[in-house]
């Protein structure tokens, strides 16, 4: 399973990183926002600035909502960084944008995803990533992981290429729920991340070990 970070901020993406686990990064408007990227130039570079972070896959969404519009930005992102993989929302000019860049050999990440019918669409039109929104669907009582069963289900019936991107992950359960259905990537915030490396029995196992071995010199 692949580890995503969605943020845009460089100080978690470098934490990630170096922790020696990461395998790519997404980013969203909201997330640019949040860290105060704004204007296209700032916006472009930033995109820059976090494929030259890490070492692979950085999804970046196209802004615009028309078919020549989500060509013409995407084609400009994906030639910022050969990790630039263009972030493409599901909707109907997205999915026939998504089968423009797959013919020419640009990635991309269907984004926006709440329906198993919306990434068998996404699927068919070549995509590289689908992004099921799992926290979303449970913040409305939807349960977000039989999304992501569905869909493995479907991708492995026609042994789809897409990769399932399991996106709003909120936290620790999500990740390992994710990785037993068997999601392709997970992308979610550090904490969801750092979480898995928690136990008490490991904390207080590594104590008595120290002390210990303070015993014995
Ligand atoms: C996915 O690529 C999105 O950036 C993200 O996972 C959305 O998460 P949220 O629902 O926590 O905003």
């Amino acid at each position: 399973m692949k580890f995503f970070i969605d943020t845009a901020n460089l100080e978690q993406i470098n934490e990630a990183q170096a922790l020696g686990v990461l395998d790519g990064v997404t980013t969203n408007p909201s997330l640019m926002a949040k860290e105060g990227i704004t204007g296209e130039k700032n916006i472009l570079q930033h995109y820059v600035d976090i494929c030259n972070a890490v070492t692979g896959d950085v999804s970046a969404e196209v802004i615009a909502t028309d078919y020549d519009g989500i060509i013409k930005e995407g084609e400009a992102l994906a030639k910022l960084h050969a990790q630039i993989v263009v972030k493409v929302p599901m909707i109907k000019d997205g999915i026939k944008a998504i089968r423009y860049f797959s013919d020419k050999g640009i990635k991309t990440n269907c984004t926006l995803v709440f329906s198993a019918g919306q990434a068998l669409l996404a699927a068919k039109a070549g995509a590289t990533y689908v992004s099921p929104f799992i926290g979303r669907l449970d913040d409305i009582s939807s349960d977000g992981l039989n999304l992501i069963d569905e869909i493995r289900l479907i991708y492995d019936n026609y042994n789809f290429n897409t990769q399932i991107l399991a996106a709003s992950v909120r936290h620790t359960m999500h990740v390992l729920d994710c990785a037993k259905i068997g999601a392709d990537v997970m992308t979610g915030p550090l904490s969801a991340i750092v979480g898995l490396l928690k136990h008490p029995l490991t904390d207080s196992g590594l104590a008595k070990f120290l002390e210990d071995h303070k015993k014995g010199n």
